[in-house]
């Protein structure tokens, strides 16, 4: 049987693919007001300047290819059983071939009407793929209601952490990337592995968590994974 495999990824994963990160220097955060564009209160705010962040972040991502650190993700599914857990909003692990890959902050190829309920079951039942295209204020839901982004914005609660925790409780090891751990409830994930898992983190800088577990690959996405897959090799 082949062994468990979780993934937690972050930005991180996809800056050699041209995305900014969110808190580095010359990350988004220092280019927009996280509370106007990523929050709920923002959305309430000013519906059209949040279209218009997240129709940018769409067109982008139409043009931006998977890197060798998602194609290597995904090239781990033929010795391990692997599932990723991602904080991007974007489909470059999907695009690089990875079958199992679980959103914890929503897709930006996906929209909902802002009256679903989402928030409340995590069903994906009202979600509509709209692929690369714009949204605009008008733009309705089958129920009437405006569209909104498929994302989970600060101040909403993120439906799919039971199952990311379950995920991560039966890690025989656990690999995270390109990941700040700044943000809950996705940063707290790995204190959910058992105590033999090891827990592999590749990140350039230094990382905010000291656990006698963490292997930590000072690295950059596409380097790190080939140090991994090593690390693997010979253990
Ligand atoms: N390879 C790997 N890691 C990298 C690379 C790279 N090439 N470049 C930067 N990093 C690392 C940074 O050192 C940092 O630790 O990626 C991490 C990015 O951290 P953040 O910008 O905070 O992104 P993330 O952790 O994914 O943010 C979490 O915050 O605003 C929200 O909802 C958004 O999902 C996001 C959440």
């Amino acid at each position: 049987m082949k062994k468990k495999l979780v993934v937690l990824s972050g930005a991180g994963v996809s800056a050699e693919s041209g995305f900014a990160t969110f808190r580095d220097t010359g990350g988004l955060w220092e280019q927009y007001n996280v509370n106007d564009v990523a929050s709920i209160e923002g959305w309430y705010r000013n519906r059209k300047l949040v279209l218009d962040f997240y129709n940018e972040r769409r067109l982008q991502l139409r043009d931006a290819s998977p890197n060798a650190a998602h194609l290597a993700i995904a090239a781990l599914e033929k010795d391990y059983d692997v599932d990723v857990i991602t904080q991007n909003v974007d489909n470059l692990h999907e695009r690089a071939g990875s079958t199992r890959v679980l959103h914890l902050h929503g897709e930006l190829t996906k929209v909902r009407p802002e009256n679903g309920e989402y928030d409340l079951d995590g069903s994906e039942k009202e979600v509509i793929d709209i692929g690369y295209e714009k949204v605009v204020l008008g733009d309705l839901a089958p129920n009437g209601c405006q569209l909104r982004p498929h994302i989970v914005f600060f101040g909403e609660a993120v439906p799919k952490i039971e199952k990311a925790i379950s995920l991560v409780q039966e890690a025989d090891i656990m690999l995270i990337v390109g990941t700040s751990l700044q943000v809950y409830p996705a940063a707290g994930l790995y204190r959910y592995a058992k105590f033999e898992t090891p827990v592999y983190i590749i990140d350039p800088a230094s990382v905010p968590v000291s656990d006698p577990r963490i292997v930590h690959i000072k690295d950059v996405a596409t380097k790190g994974m080939e140090k991994f897959i090593e690390m693997l090799g010979n253990s």
